[in-house]
């Protein structure tokens, strides 16, 4: 052998010894990484640190494909050696990763189930809830009593001409009812309604008998405003026109009527009066719910309360509707549904009634 020959077998040997030491760092290197990535993902606390770590080792610029890249430079026989642990070790941190990112999943989960359960036992917070006004109470008891007698529920305008809330009624001019200091003129002929009567006129214009209705609304009168008397207050009318009417039916109905508003205890007594729409006419009392008539401080000691004005309706009532009062007759009244009212609960100052304080309106 030459030495030219033992020279160019030393430098092959020189030259793979170098090579081995090179896979040998390179693996150890891979070996690194790998220890390393685990180790940082097994630590990682979140999603975005978890994906911090999958860029750093595995992203473009990434350490493990930095050393995939230097794989060119090595020979046929360890290229394989390398390419296989770079591939088991991108394996294991990719499915480290996988593994993390589902616990940290889970747990974030479970913070929010946890961070934001609702105790249903707390208690509740109490919505305010609003109420029918009392006299809406005793309105709407008073419809239900009518229509369950076969009576229907109209209604009228406040605003209204003179001949219907008087000439119609047999209210002539002069009629002390009719006078400006008792009522609101909005022209010669046209006032606010000072009573709900207005209403049995244009009923009667409007229909033939057999007629039934009761008419609730608000009616306006120049009075003070104190405990008893208000510019505005409420009345509900009643009329009933058919053959055969007489002032017993009058009778049974105010006392079926008043009998299922206030009970069965209850009792009527019929003062003779007079309104120029009806004849005979009356004004109903009933015996106080206080002390039952023996007299006491909401009765005034009499034991007995103004209630409502009624009566047979006058023939010239009819006439003027187109009514023929020889073949029909009628009875009619009207009442304060402000004075039910204050009867009902025991209210003692109308004033209440309009002033919409809510300490008293939640009492009922
Ligand atoms: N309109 C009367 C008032 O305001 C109440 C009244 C009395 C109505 C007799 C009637 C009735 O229908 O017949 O005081």
């Amino acid at each position: 052998m030459t030495k030219k020959a033992i020279a160019v077998i030393i430098l092959e040997d020189i030259e793979r010894i170098k090579e081995s030491i090179m896979i040998k760092e390179t693996l150890e290197k891979i070996e690194q990484i790998s220890a390393d990535t685990l180790a940082a993902i097994a630590e990682s606390v979140s999603l975005d640190a978890v994906n911090d770590i999958r860029v750093k080792i595995l992203g473009k610029k990434g350490e493990l494909t930095a050393v995939l890249k230097t794989m060119g430079k090595l020979s046929a026989e360890e290229r394989p050696v390398i390419g296989a642990k770079a591939n088991e070790v991108r394996e294991a941190v990719e499915s480290a990763i996988a593994e993390q990112m589902s616990r940290l999943k889970s747990l974030n989960y479970e913070t929010r189930l946890r961070e934001e359960a609702i105790d249903v036992t707390l208690p509740g917070k109490r919505v305010s809830l609003g109420k029918p006004h009392p006299m809406s109470n005793v309105l709407s008891d008073m419809k239900e009593i009518f229509r369950a007698m076969g009576y229907t529920v109209v209604t009228g305008p406040e605003i209204e001409e003179t001949r219907y809330v008087f000439d119609m009624l047999n209210t002539k001019e002069g009629h002390p009812a009719r006078d400006e200091s008792d009522t609101f003129y909005i022209e010669n002929d046209v006032v606010l309604r000072t009573q709900t009567s207005s209403v049995q006129i244009r009923t009667m214009l409007e229909n033939k008998p057999p007629i039934a209705i009761i008419s609730p609304g608000r009616v306006f009168r120049r009075d003070e405003f104190d405990a008893t008397h208000s510019p505005v207050f409420n009345q509900c009318e009643a009329l009933v026109v058919d053959k055969n009417i007489t002032f017993a039916d009058l009778k049974g109905t105010l006392e079926t009527f008043m009998k299922r508003l206030y009970g069965d205890s209850v009792r009527l007594r019929f003062r003779p009066h007079h309104f120029p729409y009806t004849e005979p006419s009356a004004e109903v009392d009933l015996s106080c719910f206080k002390c039952g008539g023996d007299g006491c401080s909401m009765c005034k000691g009499e034991g007995w309360i103004e209630m409502l004005g009624a009566g047979v309706v006058h023939p010239q009532v009819l006439r003027n509707c187109g009514i023929d009062p020889e073949v029909y007759s009628g009875f009619a009244f009207g009442v304060g549904l402000d004075r039910i009212t204050m009867m009902r609960y025991e209210i003692d100052d109308l004033r209440h009634m309009y002033e919409n304080d809510l300490r008293f309106l939640k009492q009922f």
